[in-house]
């Protein structure tokens, strides 16, 4: 049976499990229920922290041999291929003769198999009773050594988070235009400029401004950060995403956390925003509508808990 769609799988700390289905359940518009999913949105795992694989099935059979059997009856031809067993959930009773089931696949595909530098990868998994062979992508992780950037300051997010911010800001759509309202040391900015965004950052300290661009340049990436106050913010955005600032709770600070998301609504239709206690009343006050939202736990490093909310401009 040939069939049009991908299935995927996610892996995640304890502690970030609500993060890793907020995520995607913006990417997919699928409520996660397991690690394993399936759907026919096509997104590349490697714009995740969280998407370890993806295989695009081709064949689907409830045996091995049947799909060896396919493989043979449809001439299946590839070159330069390698084919991998992708355990997709824990405990895979299969991974231990992962190496045996590729190899028997390898022997009977048409073409020049590739073990140093395949230009095509094929994966085979076994899941819930049913067999999948298809094209496989998995995470590259590149975007990890972007945990080792030279400036940061208490305030800043961690990688994952950054990423998943760009990823439901976008919905995984690289067309979009982004800003980042507060930018901080640029770790948001930076994760947006690597997946290919057209991304800038705003930040109202001259010295944590010239500390992202010292970020940027690091990694020789071209995203543009104005030392400004982003209430002077004109132009219109795809997608906001404002990490508030919150060093200590007074009514002061209230206030200007206030004026700082009445401005995002100006500036972009999809409002993302980052916030250390649940704002879900002042958003409704201030004429949001929340679309999802998320509380993401504590990390092992000790960060604090983070809401996420997305929302969407009411008063239009
Ligand atoms: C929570 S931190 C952002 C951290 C950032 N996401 C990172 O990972 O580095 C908030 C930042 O907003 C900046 N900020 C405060 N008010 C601002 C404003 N009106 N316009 C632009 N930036 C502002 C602060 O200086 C601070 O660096």
């Amino acid at each position: 049976m040939k069939m049009d769609q991908y299935i995927y799988n996610v892996n995640y700390n304890e502690q970030d499990g609500n993060l890793c289905a907020f995520e995607v359940r913006a990417l997919f518009d699928y409520k996660l229920k397991e690690k394993v999913f399936f759907t026919n949105k096509e997104v590349d795992p490697s714009i995740s922290p969280f998407i370890k694989n993806r295989i695009k099935i081709i064949y689907k059979e409830n045996t091995f041999n049947k799909i060896l059997d396919l493989i043979m009856a449809e001439n299946f031809s590839a070159n330069d291929f390698m084919v991998k067993y992708v355990a997709m959930y824990n405990r895979d009773p299969n991974i231990n003769q992962g190496k045996k089931l590729s190899k028997e696949i390898g022997l009977r595909i048409f073409g020049y198999p590739s073990f140093k530098s395949p230009k095509i990868l094929l994966g085979i998994t076994a899941y819930k009773g049913y067999w999948y062979f298809g094209y496989l992508e998995q995470n590259n992780y590149k975007w990890r050594a972007h945990k080792q950037k030279p400036h940061s300051f208490s305030s800043a997010l961690g990688v994952d988070m950054a990423k998943v911010l760009i990823n439901v800001a976008s919905k995984g759509d690289t067309s979009k235009c982004l800003i980042d309202a507060c930018c901080g040391v640029g770790t948001v900015t930076l994760e947006g400029i690597f997946a290919g965004y057209n991304i800038c950052g705003w930040e109202i300290n001259p010295k944590i401004a010239k500390l992202a661009r010292l970020n940027l340049a690091y990694y020789k990436y071209d995203a543009k950060i104005v030392t400004g106050d982003m209430k002077n913010i004109k132009e219109h955005y795809d997608a906001v995403i404002v990490d508030l600032p919150y060093n200590n709770f007074s009514h002061f600070d209230e206030e200007k956390q206030l004026d700082i998301i009445k401005h995002a609504k100006q500036i972009a239709n999809r409002i993302i925003i980052v916030t250390s206690t649940d704002i879900k009343e002042k958003l409704y006050a201030n004429q949001l509508k929340i679309i999802d939202y998320c509380k993401a736990e504590k990390t092992i490093k000790g960060d604090f808990a983070r809401y996420i909310w997305i929302c969407e401009n009411r008063s239009k």
